[in-house]
């Protein structure tokens, strides 16, 4: 059955704490990302373990193995559930992140950002890029050698990856859409049925849920759909 996280990209922590009390029960994980993290700090972390919930916090790593490694058990000692590093800091990176872990923290991976696509990629790259899908994969496998839980991806890529990263993979699908939503900026929305039947782990939810007048509704009723997958 697939969890539901809510991304908290609201202006402050007093806007996310309110908007924590709000929504209640209906949901247990929250997505902390740079933005707000960067203002308030690992206190707003506490704050939320403190009510109970569990954290993602998206911070996106990628930096020298040891640095990384640095940063992955300071996020156990904090107490958060799941982080993310980029795939393209390399082998021996995700190692030191993967062996940096404890338990109760699982280490996922972002492999080709979804606002990038083959041209920009392949400005990185260095060599023509067709297929981004095809470059996803590849880093999703250097991934899987180095021991991450899984990986962040779309849900229209969620199945192809699961047949590579195996059952027990987190899959982490942003981009989720209720018919009727707008898709904002995203490029590729799915609903949360169709996210849950392509084997998504965690749905990963913003604006539907933070711009919503009943978000407690709202977040519910995602939550409800997804497990009906
Ligand atoms: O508001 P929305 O539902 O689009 O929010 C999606 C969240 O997931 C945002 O916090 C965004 O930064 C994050 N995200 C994403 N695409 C990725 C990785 C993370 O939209 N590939």
């Amino acid at each position: 059955m697939a969890e539901v996280a809510v991304a908290l990209d609201v202006a402050s922590g007093r806007d996310a704490l309110a908007l924590v009390e709000r929504i209640g029960e209906a949901i247990s994980w929250y997505k902390l990302g740079p933005v707000l993290y960067v203002r308030e700090g690992p206190d707003l972390a506490r704050e939320l373990l403190a009510r109970g919930k569990q954290v993602f916090l998206d911070l996106k790593w990628h930096d020298i193995p040891s640095t990384v490694a640095g940063a992955v058990a300071a996020a156990a000692d904090l107490g958060v559930s799941l982080a993310t590093v980029h795939l393209s800091g390399g082998p021996r990176m995700l190692e030191a992140a993967a062996r940096a872990r404890q338990a109760g923290l699982r280490i996922v991976g972002v492999g080709v950002l979804t606002s990038m696509d083959g041209p920009e990629f392949g400005t990185v790259v260095a060599r023509a890029v067709d297929d981004v899908s095809l470059e996803q994969e590849r880093l999703v496998r250097l991934g899987l050698e180095a021991g991450l839980d899984g990986f962040v991806c779309a849900a229209a890529e969620a199945a192809r990856l699961r047949e590579i990263a195996g059952r027990h993979a987190w899959l982490v699908t942003p981009g989720i859409r209720r018919a009727g939503d707008g898709a904002s900026d995203q490029r590729r929305t799915a609903s949360p049925l169709e996210a849950a039947r392509a084997g998504a782990t965690l749905l990963v939810v913003g604006r539907p849920v933070t711009g919503a007048e009943d978000p407690k509704a709202v977040a519910r009723e995602i939550r409800e759909e997804a497990a009906g997958g």
